[in-house]
């Protein structure tokens, strides 16, 4: 028998990353805040949602490419922003972008690298954008920001969801404290996650003044922020609780999706995460309106697997799930789902 890959199913990724790691960084990736009942309930509200069976259709050719914000991607998959990868595998953010690449994905980098910008775009040879935190001074943001943009990112999205950092109780629990453990990552400066409790709309508008790169609001949960993030000019609103990690019993983001889509009314495009680690997940996530589906967990536990070949392998496996998913609902184009293709059954 040929050897095949290393790994074929997606349960089969995660179990291989649990075994990996400490128990303290299988918490800190897995867990959320407080009772994780937002964690629980985006994954709920995803599972309550049916695909439609729509029935001989010619699906010989499926079409799983988009562009977002101009940029021509392979499929409306991205890997979402994640800090503390060096807790997972000792390359952190420099391994994610090099997996991404090879799955030739988008991919997104945290404002808590723990390598310089410059590195990680570096190891990518796909697409790639940031996202920022702002903590520290303007002028300390304004010099990063030049960086990013010299090395290659396509597109800045500011996080709104961590004014202060949510009540992870796996983490309080056991004493454990992922800045301290991220200390061990080269990057000199990891920005302060308790800094940016005086974030305000001033800031957006100061972030799209300071950057020539199209700007995006990463946390968006409802119409009213949505409608007034593209009044003040923002070209990307990403839907997300931060995977429940910071407000608990908010709502689940695919819940949230729907009017939100109503409310920016294509004036900008939509990003969402929140539970989706499937491709009959990313499919009712592009069916509901988003433009791209985030992933995080999924291609951390890939990470801590196998390392790049780890994410590339996890993102192989959800496109091509993508493409049987929409092959046995009867659609041939992932960038003209539509609405009705998903209902609420229970
Ligand atoms: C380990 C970990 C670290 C994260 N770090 C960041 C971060 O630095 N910046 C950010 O905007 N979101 C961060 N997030 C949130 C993710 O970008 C994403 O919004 C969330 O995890 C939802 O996706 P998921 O359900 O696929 O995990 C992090 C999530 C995890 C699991």
């Amino acid at each position: 028998m040929m050897p095949g890959p290393r790994f074929v199913t997606l349960p089969e990724i995660r179990r291989e990353a649990k075994r990996r790691l400490s128990r303290e960084a299988w918490n800190f990736g897995a867990g959320g805040a407080e009772t994780e009942t937002t964690l629980k309930r985006n994954r709920r509200a995803l599972d309550r949602l049916a695909i439609r069976q729509d029935i001989l259709v010619d699906v010989r050719e499926i079409d799983l490419r988009t562009t977002l914000l101009g940029v021509p991607l392979s499929a409306p998959i991205a890997v979402a922003p994640m800090g503390g990868l060096v807790l997972f595998h000792p390359e952190g953010d420099v391994e994610m972008a090099r997996g991404a690449g090879l799955a030739d994905t988008l991919v997104f980098l945290s404002g808590a690298t723990g390598w310089p910008v410059e590195a990680v775009a570096a190891a990518s040879t796909g697409p790639k954008m940031f996202q920022l935190y702002h903590m520290g001074d303007r002028a300390w943001v304004g010099d990063l920001l030049a960086r990013v943009e010299a090395a290659g990112y396509l597109a800045v999205c500011l996080t709104v969801d961590v004014q202060v950092y949510g009540r992870r109780e796996r983490d309080i629990l056991a004493r454990f404290n992922p800045r301290e453990a991220m200390s061990k990552a080269p990057n000199p400066r990891p920005p302060d996650p308790s800094y940016p409790a005086r974030l305000t709309w001033s800031d957006v508008d100061w972030l799209r003044k300071a950057t020539n790169l199209p700007v995006g609001l990463k946390g968006v949960m409802t119409p009213q922020d949505a409608r007034r993030a593209v009044e003040a000019g923002v070209e990307l609103v990403w839907v997300s609780n931060h995977g429940g990690r910071q407000l608990d019993h908010t709502q689940a983001t695919i819940d949230a999706l729907p009017p939100i889509v109503d409310a920016v009314g294509g004036r900008a495009e939509i990003v969402i995460d929140g539970g989706f680690a499937r491709g009959t997940d990313v499919l009712k996530g592009l069916a509901r309106g988003a433009t791209v589906v985030a992933l995080a967990r999924a291609a951390l536990w890939g990470l801590a697997a196998d390392g790049a070949a780890g994410v590339a392998r996890a993102l192989e496996i959800v496109r091509d799930e993508l493409r049987t998913t929409m092959a046995l609902s009867g659609q041939t184009c992932a960038a003209r789902l539509e609405p009705e293709l998903v209902f609420r059954v229970d």
